[in-house]
């Protein structure tokens, strides 16, 4: 059995969350019920990706209790003023037809046509937003998604809040060696987006050999793996099988053979990366 992760504000996170990006609406919501049928009671989306109104209808559909599922979105990346991000999460909230979310996460620190345009003064202000809509209760957890070290640092020094997670894409071989290490000293839970590479990491000959050896798929090693280095791993399915295989990862992995990912690191390439 999975142990929860709990965020350094005391939420608990159930350990494997269901990623929805990429997933099509009528995808999405097969994917959403399969997962909860599963035992998955995590599922992360976006306002962006589309698809939050077909998560909230297989949450409804599923009958299992809202309270007993945690629900991560987020905010479109390019939205860094107040009526902005008030706005868009009534929207989301709308979409999944929720009183309120389970996490809140400020999408990246620049509108993704800018990528690396510092937006400090809107990151600020849209953390500061976000709190206040925690305290109204529209939010149980607020975080960060791609944010770099300084660009966390700057919220906290504004605020004196730090987020409770951060949300990058690390899979075996793209660690962030700095940003990880950085929001783990500090108590700041690293969930993993893409664990499997968007599939890329699936095809490499040394993890399948090393995964045939536990007599488990490539995909559930790179999840066990990220499980053991402390993150919180968010694999996108559509598939059943694959979503059940997914979260059958309760397994160690050795000290020698973490070491040999580890050394994976940089080596790539894989393909189909998002940048
Ligand atoms: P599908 O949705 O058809 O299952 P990531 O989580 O890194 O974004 O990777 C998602 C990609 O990996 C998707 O193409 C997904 O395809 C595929 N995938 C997810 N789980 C598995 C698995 N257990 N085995 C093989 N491919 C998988």
């Amino acid at each position: 059995m999975l142990k929860d992760f709990i965020a350094c504000d005391g939420t608990s996170i159930p350990a494997v969350g269901l990623g929805t990006w990429q997933s099509q609406p009528d995808d999405c919501y097969n994917a959403v019920r399969w997962a909860l049928d599963e035992g998955y009671r995590h599922i992360d989306t976006a306002y962006a990706y589309g698809n939050e109104s077909d998560v909230g209808r297989a949450i409804r559909d599923s009958g299992i209790s809202r309270e007993q599922i945690f629900v991560t979105t987020k905010l479109p990346s390019h939205i860094k003023d107040e009526r902005g991000v008030e706005a868009h999460l009534i929207e989301s909230l709308r979409n999944l037809r929720m009183d309120y979310v389970d996490m809140y996460l400020i999408h990246a620190p620049w509108p993704w046509a800018e990528i690396g345009k510092d937006c400090t003064e809107g990151n600020i202000i849209a953390w500061k937003t976000m709190l206040d809509l925690q305290l109204r209760g529209f939010i149980r957890c607020c975080g960060v998604s791609n944010f770099h070290p300084d660009e966390i640092l700057s919220l906290i020094e504004a605020t004196g809040y730090q987020p409770a997670v951060n949300q990058i894409r690390y899979f075996v071989g793209n660690t962030q060696p700095e940003t990880t290490t950085f929001c783990q000293e500090n108590g700041i839970l690293v969930e993993a987006y893409s664990p499997l590479a968007t599939g890329a990491i699936l095809e490499n000959g040394g993890l399948s050999q090393l995964a045939a050896r536990y007599n488990v798929s490539v995909a559930q090693l790179c999840i066990a793996y990220c499980l053991h280095k402390g993150t919180l791993p968010l694999p996108k399915s559509v598939n059943q099988t694959r979503i059940r295989q997914n979260i059958e990862v309760d397994f160690q992995i050795t000290d020698a053979d973490i070491a040999y990912l580890d050394s994976l690191e940089g080596i790539g390439p894989y393909k189909r990366l998002r940048s």
